[in-house]
């Protein structure tokens, strides 16, 4: 099978291709990326290696460069993580939020509609579903919970869902959407939580924490991700959303002196500030209906996970150093420079 892997040179892209080329090395992977500030060549070093893998730039919202890679690729089936990503970001400038995320959906989806495909995959999010109070444990996202979004990233993850949900009764072409929560593990972008925080601490720099810190998010190992995408590609029924998540809720704050324990460093390094403009209170999955339907579990313990993920950057200075030293300096003092 030829598998086009969008935004794959990305935090979750990226891990995805590893675990397919592994897992499925009969099927060729092929890699199409904007490479944005967020996608990252050397994460896909190894992958480049590999006789089953190819690599093309190009950007989704471009119809051209769509179509030719149909024409060439001859896809049969499309896993879409291309996304502008950051919650931040999208509060600070929407608009290429809307044009990566909804209109590159559909001009994927347009070009399924012309081309045909055997399964277009939709990777969207739990932020969908907007946030659930910090003072009912009780409640949980389903499948079946309304779309209510925060931030115009949400939003647009929103948008596109719903956009894969008509091509799919109109044109009747094969979709599935996953639903996850917040993923951690190797090549994370770092100005998310996580490894913004363990940068942050390694270099004794202060960790800014958003408002009080008591925020939760649902935390998955990228990996256990990956597999569940998997799964739903090849067990997953045409049409149906599932959500992903491995009931790890955790408060940022908790997270952050986790990551200082290990570190070995002190909680004074924590910098309260300014919180972030309609900041989502809590997110929870539930995952019972991929566990259920599909038998999915997932395989890594948060405390275990984090362990990893810290000594992986620990190991992978040069992979992050070289982040931090460009552009990302620039994003890093305009968005704290003065909060
Ligand atoms: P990321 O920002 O690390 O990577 C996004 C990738 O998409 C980058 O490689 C970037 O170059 C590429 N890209 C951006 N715009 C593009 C375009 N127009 N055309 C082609 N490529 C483009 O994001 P991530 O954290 O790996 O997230 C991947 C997907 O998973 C996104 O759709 C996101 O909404 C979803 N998701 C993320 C999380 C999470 O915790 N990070 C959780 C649930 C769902
Ligand atoms: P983030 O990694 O941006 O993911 P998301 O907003 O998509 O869940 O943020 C995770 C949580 O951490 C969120 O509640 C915001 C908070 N946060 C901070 O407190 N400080 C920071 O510097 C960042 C980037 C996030």
């Amino acid at each position: 099978m030829n598998i086009v892997v969008t935004g794959g040179a990305g935090f979750i892209g990226a891990n995805f291709v590893y675990y397919m080329l592994k897992q499925r090395p009969a099927d060729k992977i092929i890699c199409f990326d904007k490479l944005t500030y967020a996608g990252n060549m050397a994460t896909l070093d190894k992958a480049m290696t590999k006789e089953k893998f190819k690599f093309i730039r190009g950007d989704i919202a471009d119809r051209r460069a769509v179509d030719k890679l149909f024409r060439d690729e001859k896809p049969d089936i499309i896993v879409n993580f291309a996304a502008e990503s950051h919650v931040d970001r999208s509060i600070e400038d929407p608009e290429l939020f809307l044009r990566t995320n909804i209109l590159g959906t559909s001009v994927l989806l347009d070009a399924c509609r012309k081309y045909g495909i055997d399964r277009y995959h939709q990777v969207s999010t739990d932020e969908v579903y907007g946030d659930l109070p910090l003072d009912r444990p009780d409640l949980f996202f389903t499948e079946t919970t309304p779309l209510h979004t925060s931030s115009p990233y949400s939003a647009s993850k929103a948008s596109a869902d719903l956009l894969v949900q008509a091509y799919s009764r109109t044109y009747k072409i094969p979709v599935t959407i996953s639903r996850c929560s917040n993923n951690y593990g190797p090549f994370h972008f770092p100005e998310k939580l996580i490894p913004l925080m363990i940068i942050n601490a390694l270099h004794d720099k202060k960790l800014p924490v958003y408002g009080k810190g008591e925020n939760v998010r649902d935390w998955l190992y990228v990996k256990d991700h990956c597999s569940a995408i998997n799964l739903v590609l090849t067990k997953g029924k045409a049409g149906e959303v599932y959500n992903i998540g491995g009931h790890n809720e955790r408060r940022n704050i908790d997270v952050v002196k986790i990551i200082l324990k290990e570190l070995g460093k002190p909680e004074s390094l924590i910098e309260h500030v300014e919180d972030r403009k309609g900041h989502d209170r809590r997110y929870a999955i539930d995952p019972t209906k991929i566990r259920n339907d599909l038998g999915w579990e997932p395989e890594t313990k948060f405390e275990d996970g984090i362990k990893q993920t810290i000594q992986w950057y620990l190991e992978h200075k040069d992979w992050w150093e070289n982040i931090i030293s460009g552009e990302y300096q620039n994003y890093y003092d305009k968005m704290y420079g003065n909060r």
